[in-house]
């Protein structure tokens, strides 16, 4: 294929950087499936588990093949002690996203060497990956608190093992459901920044931890998944409904980003976003509601009857943290909880990159100068 020379499509907006089969979306209607199902089925009726083989494998599994792909993922729950130790050793006041960094590249080094090549290799690293993940983020969050780590408990599915090795209690079947729906509706999202680099580490034969640390540090950035704890922040700022208007005219005129709302390919109501506001409303209905969902439907009406005509409305990480908050979940794992859903998003994307591989390597457009002098520092 022959590309156009000079022409710079900033952010490459609507370029194309891959083939993929894992995910579509359709922006203008507001449609995203995994594997050609509509999100809001999956969300109704399958779990993390499921939506991961999904993922991976292309097609839903039969019960014998999610049986054992379960078995294995509750196998891998566990880390290394060399892992423990290196999370125990971390300074409780840094970033748990920075933490899941160190976390993936201690797993490396205490795990067997893989061949990216080989997809039976490709198979293991995955479940072993998507298995330690909420085992990383439960360990650093109890480290920094002065508690003891909690073993991984094989009864329980991945969102409410999750809960239970953060907090030391079995959640309430309902909060484990929650949870189980938002890991699903956050498993993949097609071409999104931290799965492009994903697939560009992926491209260049590396191992699937720096795959995953990589992608890490781009979901970590507040323009991407780093925005669920920043919309929490965001409407505690506010305070109260009454001082939505207010806060939002400043915003606006100080060309000020409202977090939680935009995106590069929905020019329609984010349909995770839906979904998420109706995990708060059931989360609500049963425990409670809080000052922070008020506040969020006042700021959705405002910023919408504003900003619509600009195609911009609330995304995935507007009602997650209010999710996540009355979970009793501290605001800066929320991000963390992103990536123990994606994780299974990136390693589908991985192992698809690696059975049709190129790497990476794009242009650039210089805007530097040519054939400049080299001036000696004492003549500087
Ligand atoms: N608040 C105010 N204005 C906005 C927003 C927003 N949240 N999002 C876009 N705009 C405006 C932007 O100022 C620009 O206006 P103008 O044309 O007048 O300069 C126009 O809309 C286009 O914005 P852009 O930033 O060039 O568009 P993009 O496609 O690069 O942005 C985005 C996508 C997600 C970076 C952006 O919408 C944003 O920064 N949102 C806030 C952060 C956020 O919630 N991120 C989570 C994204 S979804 C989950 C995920 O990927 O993790």
């Amino acid at each position: 294929m022959t590309v156009k020379e000079n022409i710079l499509v900033p952010g490459l907006a609507g370029i194309p950087a891959a083939e993929s089969a894992v995910s579509y979306i359709d922006g203008q209607a507001g449609v995203l499936e995994y594997r050609g199902i509509p999100i809001e089925a999956l969300a109704e009726h399958s779990t993390f588990e499921e939506v991961a083989w999904l993922l991976l494998n292309g097609r839903l599994p039969t019960q014998a093949e999610l049986d054992e792909f379960e078995a294995k993922l509750i196998a891998n729950r566990t880390l290394p002690q060399g892992v423990l130790d290196t999370i125990a050793s971390l300074p409780g006041d840094g970033h748990p996203m920075a933490a899941l960094q160190v976390g993936y590249a201690a797993l490396g080094m205490h795990s067997p060497d893989v061949n990216a090549l080989d997809p039976g290799q490709r198979q293991e690293a995955i479940a072993r990956l998507i298995a330690a993940t909420p085992t990383l983020v439960a360990a650093f969050a109890r480290s920094r608190a002065g508690m003891d780590f909690v073993a991984p408990d094989p009864t329980l599915s991945t969102a409410a093992n999750f809960l239970w090795m953060l907090n030391g209690e079995k959640p309430e079947d309902l909060v484990g459901r929650v949870l189980d729906v938002a890991l699903i509706l956050h498993a993949d999202h097609t071409m999104n920044a931290s799965t492009f680099t994903a697939r560009v580490v992926a491209s260049t034969e590396s191992d699937p931890y720096s795959v995953c640390a990589s992608a890490i540090g781009s979901l970590k950035g507040p323009l991407h998944g780093g925005a669920n704890e920043r919309v929490l922040i965001q409407l505690e700022k506010i305070g109260s409904v009454d001082a939505v208007e207010g806060w939002l005219d400043q915003q606006i005129s100080a060309k000020g980003k409202i977090m939680g709302f935009g995106h590069r390919v929905y020019k329609t109501k984010d349909p995770r976003s839906t979904n998420l506001q109706l995990l708060a409303r059931e989360m609500f209905e049963t425990f409670g509601s809080t000052p922070m969902y008020d506040i969020a439907l006042k700021l959705e009406d405002a910023v919408v009857a504003r900003l619509g005509q600009k195609g911009i409305y609330p995304n995935v990480d507007f009602f997650s943290g209010i999710v996540y908050q009355k979970m009793g979940i501290p605001t800066d794992v929320f991000t963390p909880i992103f990536a123990i859903a994606r994780v299974a998003g990136w390693l589908s994307h991985w192992d698809e990159q690696m059975n049709d591989n190129r790497l990476f390597r794009p242009g650039q457009i210089f805007t530097g100068t040519h054939g400049a002098r080299y001036v000696p520092i004492s003549e500087r």
